[in-house]
């Protein structure tokens, strides 16, 4: 039985759907997995259903939400320990690396468990997560600015992580290619009607922070852009690039 305070997003009550949607991108695993340096352990928190996870490592994953664990196990995974990244139960540089992909958001206490992190590895901290300073560089700034306007209200500064890590520091960008088979917003920078299938959307936790009715709304914004073809007009060209330098970033810490 899962006694743990739920998440804000509700991943037990809303994330059945998502191991289906939110996959690892091989092209951004490579950059995560160069980033552990040479680490033959590896502590994952926020694991959800697995991605990301080097599968040369031994990896100990952490994670929440039991729904969440239990798709890791559907996926031939190994299960989790049941976890909250601000009290993480390991010694002191326990793990050779350590990973928090696309989770640092949905923590109580950001500055918490990314120092939980640092303490309990010896090695290189790696976290994924966006950059709340620059949501707004597509197009998503015209149809769904109170979209944004949520995830830049919950998503840490990229100094506050910094400063909770310590260490060296470093912050790197995080090309996301039009293909990008992991489902978060930017992957759909080029396939602009994926935003109309609810699944996607479901995937993605910053739409059930909107007010009732508000998704609709965006959604239908989008959907009329689309059909009248103002969409294409503007922004068709997104639909060809091979790939938007957007808001992810992979920061990473090692011990001074
Ligand atoms: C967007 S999912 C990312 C899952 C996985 N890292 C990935 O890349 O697919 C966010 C995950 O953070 C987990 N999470 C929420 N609160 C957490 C906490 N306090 N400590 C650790 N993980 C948490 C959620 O349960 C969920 O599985």
């Amino acid at each position: 039985m899962n006694r743990l305070p739920n998440p804000s997003f509700n991943y037990n009550e809303k994330g059945q759907q998502y191991s289906g949607q939110r996959k690892t991108d091989p092209r951004i695993a490579a950059q995560i997995h160069r980033l552990l340096g040479d680490a033959k352990t590896v502590l994952n928190v926020g694991a959800g259903s697995g991605s990301y996870e080097p599968e040369d490592r031994y990896v100990v994953a952490v994670e929440p939400s039991s729904v969440m664990r239990a798709q890791r196990i559907a996926l031939g995974r190994a299960p989790a320990v049941q976890g909250s990244a601000d009290v993480l139960p390991f010694d002191d540089g326990a793990f050779d690396a350590s990973m928090a992909i696309a989770t640092v958001h949905h923590w109580p206490d950001v500055a918490r468990g990314l120092a939980e992190m640092r303490r309990v590895t010896k090695g290189p901290v790696v976290v994924m997560s966006f950059d709340p300073d620059a949501y707004d560089v597509y197009w998503t700034a015209e149809y769904f600015p109170e979209l944004l306007a949520v995830e830049g209200r919950r998503t840490p500064a990229m100094n506050l992580i910094c400063e909770s890590l310590g260490g060296q520091t470093q912050v790197i960008p995080v090309i996301v290619p039009v293909d990008c088979v992991d489902g978060f917003q930017e992957a759909y920078f080029g396939r602009p009607e994926a935003f109309l299938e609810p699944k996607v959307r479901q995937s993605q936790s910053a739409w059930s922070f909107l007010p009732e009715g508000l998704e609709e709304v965006l959604v239908d914004r989008l959907r009329k852009a689309l059909e009248s073809g103002e969409w294409d007009k503007k922004y068709g060209h997104y639909r060809s690039m091979p790939e938007m330098a957007g808001s992810i970033r992979l920061i990473v810490s090692n011990p001074d």
